[in-house]
């Protein structure tokens, strides 16, 4: 089996949702707190062993690549300075992991920004995360039964969990969450199938946003994705019965993929929060989480937020 090393994450999309903020800005750079939001999905990538990340980017996505940059006139002046910290915290995140950027000629749907990448990902197994949404399980300890908590140390987080499930099945793994919420299935994809234990299933449907009262379960496919190198030619092979100007979502690929018959399983994410920050509601709540951890101001705004009167 081959060893993952490389993450696809697509930054390339417009961000309508939150316009006219991401007009100038890309939404994968808002700040939680004093971190952008792609800055944690690729931190949750290389915290589990991935070497190289692939951001697939477009002409208006440059700030991305400066942050990840080295930036030698904020060192020296900081290296001059004395202030040590940032320095080196400057010199950390230019050093995460081996950055690539390949532009999606046009933002024509995930599907498509996956299919960027194939050149440099090549005949291997990848991960695959969205830039504006990221999950964390630090810290959360989820009851199964009663008196039963599932652990007590660091849980895995959710990249660990779908490394794992890779390492079992040796295919495509879809990392997913439960949801009964009705809103919940107008934005994801959902999977249905065979329950395998331990949060694992044998896909055999997945539906893109199936709107309300149509999914085939309560499984949302939202949380990070290992695919197989098969995912190429079945999205090319997709993009081949789309109408002109919809959009090529990976959901259309998996299910070419299904009909040949290769394996996709699903992997629920235990003990996970997560952080949809491609949302206005979704990034406010991230937020506060995240200010409310941070070691520095964390003290300080609980209080704050314990006197608000709004
Ligand atoms: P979203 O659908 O959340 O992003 O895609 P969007 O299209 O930018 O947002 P809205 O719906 O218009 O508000 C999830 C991730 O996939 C990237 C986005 O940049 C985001 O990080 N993406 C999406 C691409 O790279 N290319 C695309 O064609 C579409």
């Amino acid at each position: 089996m081959k060893k993952i090393r490389k993450a696809v994450i697509p930054v390339a999309g417009f961000g309508t949702r939150f316009l006219p903020q991401t007009k100038a800005m890309p939404k994968e750079m808002l700040p939680l707190v004093d971190k952008p939001i792609v800055q944690y999905v690729v931190e949750n990538a290389v915290d589990a062993g991935i070497e190289q990340i692939i951001l697939i980017t477009g002409w208006h996505k440059r700030a991305i690549e400066d942050h990840f940059d080295t930036h030698f006139e904020l060192e020296a002046k900081l290296a001059a300075a004395g202030k040590e910290k940032q320095l080196s915290e400057m010199r950390r995140i230019s050093s995460l992991a081996e950055f690539i950027y390949v532009r999606q000629k046009e933002a024509r749907g995930n599907g498509d920004a996956i299919l960027t990448a194939q050149a440099v990902v090549g005949d291997e197994p990848f991960v695959v995360f969205w830039g504006d949404e990221f999950m964390t399980t630090e810290g959360n300890h989820k009851v199964l039964a009663e008196g039963e908590v599932l652990m007590a140390a660091k849980p895995l987080s959710c990249t660990e969990q779908l490394l794992s499930a890779y390492e079992k099945t040796g295919a495509t793994i879809l990392g997913g969450l439960r949801t009964d919420k009705e809103e919940d299935t107008l934005k994801y994809g959902y999977a249905s199938g065979e329950e395998l234990g331990g949060g694992l299933m044998k896909v055999d449907k997945i539906i893109e946003k199936p709107g309300i009262g149509n999914a085939p379960s309560n499984l949302a496919t939202l949380a990070g994705f290992i695919f197989t190198p098969d995912i190429f030619p079945a999205l090319k092979r997709a993009a081949g019965g789309l109408k002109d100007g919809q959009e090529l979502v990976y959901v259309d690929g998996l299910n070419v993929m299904l009909s040949q018959g290769k394996e996709v399983y699903a992997q629920e994410i235990l003990n996970a929060e997560y952080h949809d920050c491609g949302s206005k509601l979704g990034y406010m709540k991230t937020v506060v989480e995240l200010g409310l951890r941070h070691l520095e101001i964390g003290e300080e705004f609980r209080e704050y937020l314990r006197k608000l009167k709004v």
